[in-house]
């Protein structure tokens, strides 16, 4: 029997965070108490509204120094207000709640911020780790970084990793300028939480589809403005939370057969990696575990995106090359029916020191999938992985590149699996090898997973032309809106005969 309880942990790494101590089991009892949107925007903008009273009473009123307003504010109870990046942390966990997930609350202002009882918080702490099925964070961003709360919280985590280990993360991040370092301060994170063994995911397609909540607040209370922020942090709590859901919900099933792992090569030189898949992957024991398709494109012709302003051409079924890109020279709609009939995708290519014969269709391959994303999200839930043959000495940093470029399509990410190369030698085949058996280990259940949740959860991961005044126009056309109700349905049929083919019930 599938357990249904699902756990998210919200962790604050606000410094000037007004929720701490039992104000946390108290904030999770008020969220759970809000049922509407209007009345969440009520609630945050009362909360930002006593931070700013609470800092005004604490001392701004008569003018005192910053360390003594900050000593009398951690004075308080802890029950009442909530900083900047606590106000979108609520929103996230109100979202998830939404979804039926139950949510905990954490300030790690109470884990690091200070010496009394530290050993037992932090063992408390870690039991909440371990119970949680995923770890949403949200924090300012200093210096176009994490904050230092953050940052020791990722340090328990580097020495604590098996809690963590194949569960899921999402971050959130607030910033006095409207491009503070939001977006990097998301990126580093989620790079160091997925090196750690989580799977990374962003923000929901109702939102932006990019990288988790980005909020523009400097001053304290300042936040409830932010009405886009909050939003992106709301995309966020629901990103997480239906991820968390689909990864339950696979607990008594499997695939009937091997999951079918896209191997899409991008970048190589002299055909490293092209002999390396195929000896180290695709004709190894390895096969036996995964149906590997290799998708060798750098010797094919890409060509650019155009920047159609309307894309893709047609709002159609997703078995149709629907990109405006038609010539046969063009290697995309030969491709195209393969590429989403994977599980998963390893995607990557050779990394060098040296550029000197590298073949590379890598940007023009990644621009041109455009017209999947705007395809309602066409590799929606995919497990992906960056796949990197490096040399030791590169500098190119592919790996964050493809991440940041796959997140985009509402995928889950995976740890890159990195190759090093040093004098035409593969120096830590064990290591990467034994990371590929664990992706596939992950690939299997994200499958049947995706598969389920298309079949009988799809709503509609809809494009959201944010910053595109034409597609706006058109998507709201009456027949736009309903050829993409067919299509959705279409998809909703595919994943309903897939279920029937491929997965099987344990339970
Ligand atoms: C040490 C420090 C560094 C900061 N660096 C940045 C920065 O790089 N970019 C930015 O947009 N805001 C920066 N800020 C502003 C905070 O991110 C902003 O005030 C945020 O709203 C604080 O969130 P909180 O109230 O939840 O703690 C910095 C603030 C401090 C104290």
């Amino acid at each position: 029997m599938v357990s249904n309880t699902v756990k998210l942990l919200g962790v604050s790494g606000s410094l000037r965070n007004l929720r701490h101590g039992k104000g946390s089991d108290i904030l999770v009892e008020e969220i759970n108490q809000i049922h509407t949107r209007e009345h969440l925007i009520e609630y945050l903008s009362s909360q930002a509204q006593i931070c700013l009273s609470s800092f005004i009473e604490a001392g701004r009123k008569d003018n005192k120094s910053f360390d003594k307003i900050l000593k009398n504010l951690k004075r308080l109870p802890g029950v009442n207000g909530l900083s900047n990046s606590e106000v979108l942390l609520v929103a996230g966990l109100w979202a998830a709640k939404q979804n039926n997930v139950e949510i905990e609350h954490v300030s790690l202002s109470d884990i690091f911020g200070n010496e009394k009882n530290a050993k037992e918080k932090i063992y408390s702490f870690l039991n909440k780790i371990k119970e949680a099925n995923g770890i949403l964070v949200s924090g300012p961003v200093y210096f176009g970084d994490r904050g230092s709360l953050t940052h020791d919280f990722l340090q328990l985590l580097r020495v604590n990793s098996k809690l963590v280990k194949d569960k899921v993360f999402a971050g959130i991040t607030v910033g006095a300028k409207r491009n503070g370092g939001q977006e990097t301060t998301l990126i580093y994170q989620m790079l160091d939480f997925i090196n750690i063994g989580m799977l990374a995911v962003g923000n929901d397609a109702e939102s932006t589809a990019q990288y988790g909540g980005t909020g523009h607040a400097g001053d304290v209370g300042d936040i409830a403005k932010d009405y886009y922020g909050i939003n992106t942090a709301i995309g966020t709590g629901n990103r997480i939370s239906n991820v968390l859901k689909m990864i339950n919900s696979t607990k008594d099933t499997a695939l009937k057969k091997k999951p079918k792992i896209g191997i899409i090569v991008l970048q190589d030189k002299n055909n490293k990696v092209l002999n390396y898949v195929k000896k180290t992957i695709i004709n190894s024991y390895l096969s036996k575990v995964a149906d590997f398709r290799l998708l060798y494109l750098v010797n094919e012709s890409i060509k650019s995106c155009i920047a159609c302003d309307i894309c893709p051409t047609e709002v159609d079924d997703d078995r149709i090359y629907r990109c405006i890109i038609k010539s046969k020279k063009d290697v995309f709609s030969s491709i195209h029916e393969e590429m989403i009939d994977f599980d998963a995708i390893l995607i990557g290519g050779f990394s060098p020191e040296n550029y000197e014969s590298l073949k590379s269709v890598y940007q023009k391959f990644m621009e041109r999938t455009r017209y999947l994303r705007r395809s309602d999200y066409l590799l929606s839930n995919y497990l992906v992985v960056p796949l990197i043959f490096k040399d030791v000495n590169s500098r190119e940093n592919l790996e964050t590149r493809i991440i940041t470029s796959m997140i985009r399509h509402h995928t889950i990410i995976y740890s890159p699996i990195i190759f090093n190369e040093l004098d035409n030698r593969l120096i830590n085949f064990e290591k990467a090898i034994g990371d590929l058996e664990q992706f596939v280990e992950m690939a299997k259940k994200i499958a049947v997973g995706r598969i389920k949740y298309n079949a009988t959860a799809l709503e509609y991961e809809h494009y959201n032309p944010v910053g595109y005044t034409l597609s706006s126009a058109k998507d709201k056309d009456f027949t736009t809106i309903q050829k993409r109700k067919t299509a959705m349905n279409k998809r909703r049929v595919r994943f309903k005969q897939m279920l029937t083919r491929r997965v099987i019930y344990n339970g």
